[in-house]
Order: C-alpha cells, then sequence, then structure tokens
C-alpha cells in the first residue's frame, strides 16, 4: 500500500518527521514534486538531519526515490549524500529518468527574476534554487531531464538548443554578464560526470515501473510531499507559491504509480498548530501589530527559521479556513498536529475559524489571492494548556496531554473531519503521540 504525506499549509509543518515516524513501516520513500527548495528535518536522539532532496526515510535505511515530478539539482544531491555518508547513514538513493535538472542558469535566473518582480510585490520571496525557471523549462519543452545526462549526445543538443536562449535572455533582457553558469562546453562536462556518478552508483530508474514492482512484490511505499498545500501552483495562493503540485493528486503523477494505487492508500496531511510561512503574499492571521510581541515568542519557542535559508518566518494562528481547503483538495484520510508544545504556556490560543468578506462569513479560501488578502479572520479563542513533559506524554499516549490540549485537536478533527492519528509535542522521533498508524489496515 502507499502512504501520502502532504503539508496542509504553507510548508515546514513538520513533514520530515512524520515521514521519519510512520516510515519505519514503509520500505520505500519518493518524493513526487519539488526539489531542493525543500528542508525536511528528522530529530533522532539528539542528532538532527536536514535533508532538502534525499527522502527522510534515510535516517531510517528505507530506499529513497526522487520521482519524474521532481527537479532535481544534482550538484546538490551528490553533496547531501555525501554529507549524510559522512555522518555514517548510507542512503540507497534512485533517481527518476525523467526528472528535470536544476542547471546552474536556472538559479542565476531565479534570482534575477525575483528582484525584477519586486519592484511589483510579485516577488514569491523564493529559495533560490532554481526551481520556477527548471519547471519553465520543462513545460516549455526545453528541460533536460536525468536520462539525458546518461546519453553525451542528447546531452549535448539539448544543451546546444537552450543554452544560447538563456544566455541572451540574461544578456540582452537583464543585462547580466553570463560566465560559465551560460557555457554549453563547461556545462557539458560538468554534467557529464553527475551523469556518470549516476551510472557508477546504479540510481537511474523508471520510476513507475520501479515503484510498482516493489508494491506488487509486497513492500510498502510512503510518498514525501514537499512544501504544502497553500504553495501548490493550481491550489495555492498564486503567485505567491512554488511551481509544482505539492497535492496528492501529483502524487500520482509525479511517482508514476497510477491515482487508483495511491486512492486506495491513506493521505496524511500534516499540520502545524499554528502557521509559519516564509515568503511573501498576504496571510489573514499573521500575528502583526499589538501581537508582534507574541509572534517573536511563538517564533522563539518554534525555531521558526527557515530550514533551508535561515530566514524568520512569519508566525500566525491556525489558518482554518486554509485546512478545509486541504482536506478537500487533497482528500485526506488522516492529520498529523505538530507544535502543540511550542504554544503550551500561553493564556489563551486563538485560530482563525472563519473569515469576513464583504460583510458576509465565509468558511474555505477565495480562489483568488487578492481577494483572500482582504478576508479578516473571525477567531475563536480557546483556553491555553501547561507546559508538559513531551516524552511522558507521548510514551502514555492521547489521554496524558493536558485537556485543553485535546479540546484543540477534537476541534480539528471536528472542522476536518478526520481524525488525528499524530500530535507532535516535540521535534524527536520519540515527541510524537501515536493515535493509528496509517500502514495498519
Ligand atoms: P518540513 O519542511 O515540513 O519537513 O518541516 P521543517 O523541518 O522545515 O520544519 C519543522 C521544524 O519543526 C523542524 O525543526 C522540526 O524538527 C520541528 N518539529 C516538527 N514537529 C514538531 C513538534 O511537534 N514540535 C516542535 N517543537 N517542533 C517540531
Ligand atoms: P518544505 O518542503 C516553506 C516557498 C518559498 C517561496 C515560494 C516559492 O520544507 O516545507 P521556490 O523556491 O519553491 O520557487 O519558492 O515557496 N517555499 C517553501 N516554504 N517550506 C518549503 O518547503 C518551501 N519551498 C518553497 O519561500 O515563498
Ligand atoms: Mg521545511
Amino acid at each position: 500500500m502507499t502512504v501520502t504525506i502532504v503539508g496542509a499549509q504553507l510548508g515546514d509543518e513538520g513533514k520530515g518527521g512524520v515521514v521519519d515516524l510512520f516510515g519505519d513501516d514503509a520500505d520505500v520513500v519518493a518524493r513526487y514534486q519539488g526539489g531542493d527548495n525543500a528542508g525536511h528535518t528528522v530529530v533522532v536522539g539528539g542528532d538532527e538531519y536536514k535533508l532538502s532532496l534525499v527522502p527522510s526515510g534515510a535516517v531510517r535505511g528505507k530506499t529513497g526515490v526522487l520521482g519524474n515530478g521532481c527537479v532535481v539539482n544534482p550538484e546538490t544531491l551528490f553533496e547531501e549524500i555525501d554529507a549524510l555518508r559522512d555522518r555514517g547513514l548510507d542512503p540507497d538513493v534512485r533517481v527518476a529518468e525523467r526528472a528535470h535538472v536544476i542547471l546552474p542558469y536556472h538559479r542565476v535566473l531565479d534570482g534575477i527574476e525575483e528582484e525584477a518582480k519586486s519592484d511589483s510585490d510579485l516577488d514569491a520571496g523564493t529559495t533560490g534554487r532554481g526551481i520556477g525557471p527548471t519547471y519553465e523549462d520543462k513545460a516549455g519543452r526545453r528541460g533536460v531531464r536525468v536520462g539525458d545526462l546518461l546519453d553525451p549526445d542528447v546531452l549535448r543538443d539539448r544543451l546546444e538548443y537552450v543554452v544560447p536562449q538563456k544566455r541572451a535572455l540574461y544578456e540582452d533582457v537583464y543585462g547580466g554578464d553570463a560566465g560559465e553558469a551560460f557555457d554549453v562546453d563547461a556545462l557539458f562536462e560538468q554534467y557529464r560526470e553527475y551523469g556518470d556518478r549516476i551510472e557508477e552508483e546504479g540510481m537511474a530508474v523508471d520510476a513507475g515501473d520501479y515503484l510498482a514492482d516493489r508494491i506488487d512484490g509486497g513492500d510498502d511505499v510512503m510518498l514525501e510531499g514537499a512544501q504544502g498545500t497553500s504553495l501548490d501552483i493550481d491550489h495555492g495562493v498564486y503567485p505567491y507559491v512554488t511551481s509544482s503540485n505539492p497535492t496528492a493528486g501529483y502524487a500520482a503523477t509525479g511517482s508514476g504509480l497510477g491515482p487508483t494505487t495511491i486512492g486506495r492508500g491513506e493521505v496524511v496531511g500534516v499540520v502545524k498548530a499554528y502557521l509559519s510561512r516564509v515568503g511573501t503574499g498576504p496571510l489573514p492571521t499573521e500575528l502583526t501589530g499589538d501581537d508582534e510581541e507574541l509572534a517573536d515568542y511563538i517564533r522563539e519557542e518554534g525555531g521558526e527559521y527557515g530550514t533551508v535559508t535561515g530566514r524568520p518566518r512569519r508566525v500566525g494562528w491556525l489558518d482554518v479556513p486554509m485546512l478545509r481547503h486541504a482536506a478537500r483538495a487533497n482528500g485526506f484520510t488522516g492529520v498529523a498536529l505538530n507544535h502543540l508544545d511550542v504554544l503550551a504556556g500561553l493564556e489563551e490560543v486563538r485560530v482563525g475559524h472563519a473569515y469576513e468578506l464583504d460583510g458576509e462569513t465565509v468558511e474555505t479560501m477565495p480562489p483568488t489571492t487578492e481577494r483572500w488578502g482582504d478576508c479578516e479572520p473571525v477567531l475563536e479563542t480557546f483556553d491555553g494548556w501547561p507546559e508538559f513533559d513531551p516524552e511522558a506524554v507521548a510514551d502514555e499516549g492521547y489521554d496524558a496531554l493536558p485537556e485543553a490540549a485535546r479540546e484543540y485537536v477534537e476541534y480539528v478533527e471536528g472542522e476536518l473531519g478526520v481524525d488525528v492519528v499524530a500530535v507532535g509535542v516535540g521535534p524527536g522521533r520519540e515527541e510524537t503521540v501515536v493515535r493509528r498508524n496509517p500502514f495498519d489496515q
């Protein structure tokens, strides 16, 4: 069977930890979209792993697959694999030959396009990893795929077609001074080396065939979403989004497994008990003005600084219309609710239960981001809960959580119509209250 893990909000909900937790029962963990814009944290017994491309199952020694829906920067992939090897892990990572490759010019263009957009407030505050420009080239049918790195003639043809276009864009439109990032020969040499290493290490696969064969052989597969539903290019707060589809439908397209296979499994939404956001765009429940001190407190307690960029994250109350939207768009069969410990000790905890828009109360997100920005949150107030010992509570089980915390969990369940299968009470593997393992059917 498959279990798909999807971010329900704006990324950084703690997906890495949930993949690690339930990944014990998986044989393979596959990413199906995004690239090294992701930063997934796994904390085990005091060791912290920050993973950008290598699927989070690597910490438990599970085979990782980067599906065809991913964009792969071979440089950062190999750096990450080497760094994990230095720490004593032995990551077994397979890469789809159909996945697209991030080249150095994609990163250069990502930065320069963001800068150009910033004059009109249209910059998304990207991670600068070249994600958008790579997906653009994929859709424009001028991308370079992992399989192309394995064949010198094909790689040269692809580069000779696309690189002069990029150089012209950089020089003539943006007035840049193109260097090696725009040089066909230099790129050919460097990327052929990556191709050789992919071949030597037996990493290249047809992801769909590979995963289907593993499932046919009785193995269980976890699909690890990156980013989150409100960063989805279709279902998110466009244009302040990433350039792929983190939502569960893409777990099929981006892995090569059929939608019926994904649909027969479980889809677990990961929810942070409040809201955090790196990057720009509106945020109706953001804690600003008089609430800035509270935002600083939550930011410090929750360590809300970007895993990839180190930027301080913006902080807000839980946005429940956003979660209703996510539950429908992904078809959640369960939710993992993280970071309840971060809110512990507050006298009161609020949620944005609905929005006030043009004098009316609405319970889901409006489809345009401008209208979303016009929404005033309708806040509901919960009693706060005291600090508690996370490991002891995780050990004892759900009933050991303070009563007010359980009320909060049950409110979320009631609003979304699905069970909270796990409650995160700290970053560590042992700091999660497990109520149901989605692999147990
Ligand atoms: P991801 O991108 O969704 O995998 O999340 P990140 O790793 O970017 O950010 C989540 C951060 O919160 C990481 O530092 C995690 O170790 C941490 N974390 C995850 N779950 C919890 C939790 O329940 N409580 C606390 N305090 N931290 C958590
Ligand atoms: P994980 O998987 C939080 C945000 C960026 C920016 C927008 C577009 O760790 O949850 P991109 O570089 O993708 O073109 O940036 O998306 N963003 C994330 N925010 N967590 C992430 O990943 C993110 N990946 C991208 O800040 O607003
Ligand atoms: Mg992250």
